[in-house]
């Protein structure tokens, strides 16, 4: 049997077939025109048209040009059924994957957290980001609980939550919070969490119904001793950490968030904020370290080139992972575990690990 072993990319595979395989792009753009042209124009004479009435039919000097072993690779004539056909059976794959395999085929993300003036007792402990559980009909309860497991396996000695717990406050939802949040993981040294625009309703017009079952959400997170957060900080084990009120439905007030962030002070500190366009208002006066968000999913559905068609802020450069912000706090949006509605493509669900450091 034998396997095909070759470079990773189609570009590389068209320089090494001309026996280059270096960086320079200048080289690399006059092989991929060279290949390129004659292999649209046979796509153009083959695939777009009906079968080739000569099938036989080859160019003068087809067999000596790069593009001959580039078609016998990667596009070997079909007939227009198969190729219909072909696509149909590769969009079917497709969303079957998107909707049966990504929405739950968690990513587990670790990376350093460089933290200011964090003290070296803390230097190396494990704090993990979970967020956009939305619990409900859509999100499986038995794979949130699996990942909640997972996170208890690590044993973290910080557990931050970043808003989302529920997909909507109503009756139905609210009964499966509390036994939810009683298997919530925490951490060996704190635990603290923000809430979502979901957690008060998922349009406008839910916040008035829900009012009062998001108050009871509130205390239900007290009562489960999860250091819910809103506009307020906590020392954890000499890591300060402040959440915000959600941006949209949570009561969001510019001066009460200053406030929050300004008790900050130069202290080894971290944000927690559903939202990530909060990172934009002019709150943070001298904050220079991490906001930790969700809310972005990461789009659900992300394509090369296009990137995350839908994303729900007004900063669209916000999609998920780390970013410098302008005034020196740094951003990390989680994609989150749960999901909206059941489909995600290349833009898989995320529980996050990060390293203390002493930044
Ligand atoms: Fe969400």
């Amino acid at each position: 049997m034998t396997a095909f072993i070759g470079p990773d990319r189609p570009s590389d595979c068209v320089a090494s077939l001309a026996g280059e395989c270096h960086s320079d792009g200048g080289l690399r753009g006059h092989i991929l025109l060279a290949c390129g042209v004659p292999i649209i124009k046979r796509q153009l004479k083959y695939k777009l048209r009906l079968e080739p009435k000569n099938p036989d039919f080859r160019y003068p000097g087809y067999s000596s040009h790069p593009s001959y072993f580039m078609n016998r690779i990667v596009s070997p004539p079909i007939s227009r059924r198969k190729f219909l056909r072909r696509t149909a059976v590769a969009a079917v794959a497709t969303a079957v994957y998107a909707v049966g395999v990504e929405p739950r085929w968690v990513s587990v993300e670790r990376s350093q957290l460089p933290v200011p003036n964090l003290p070296d007792s803390l230097a190396g402990k494990i704090a993990v980001q979970i967020s956009d559980l939305h619990i409900g009909s859509r999100v499986g309860d038995d794979y949130l609980k699996a990942q909640f497991d997972y996170i208890k396996s690590l044993s973290p000695d910080f557990v931050f939550f970043t808003g989302d717990f529920l997909d909507s406050p109503s009756d139905w939802h609210m009964r499966k919070a509390e036994p939810f949040l009683k298997e919530f993981p925490r951490g060996s040294i704190g635990t603290a969490c923000v809430l979502g625009n979901h957690d008060f309703g998922c349009q406008q017009s839910e916040l008035t119904q829900y009012a009062n079952n998001s108050r009871q959400l509130v205390d239900l997170f007290e009562r489960a001793d999860l250091n819910l957060l809103l506009d307020q900080s906590i020392d954890l084990g000499g890591l300060h950490v402040a959440g915000l009120r959600d941006f949209w439905f949570g009561g969001f007030d510019r001066e009460s968030a200053a406030l929050a962030i300004e008790s900050l002070a130069s202290l080894p500190s971290i944000v927690l904020s559903h939202n990530p366009d909060t990172v934009d208002l002019p709150i943070w006066d001298n904050y220079q370290s991490w906001v930790l968000c969700g809310h972005t999913h990461g789009g659900q559905c992300t394509f090369p080139l296009v990137g995350a068609p839908v994303i729900p802020v007004a900063n669209k450069r916000y999609v998920s992972g780390s970013y410098d912000i302008q005034g020196g706090h740094k951003l990390y949006i989680s994609r989150g575990i749960g999901h909206t509605h059941r489909v995600r493509f290349m833009a898989r669900p995320e529980i996050t690990i990060f390293d203390l450091a002493v930044g």
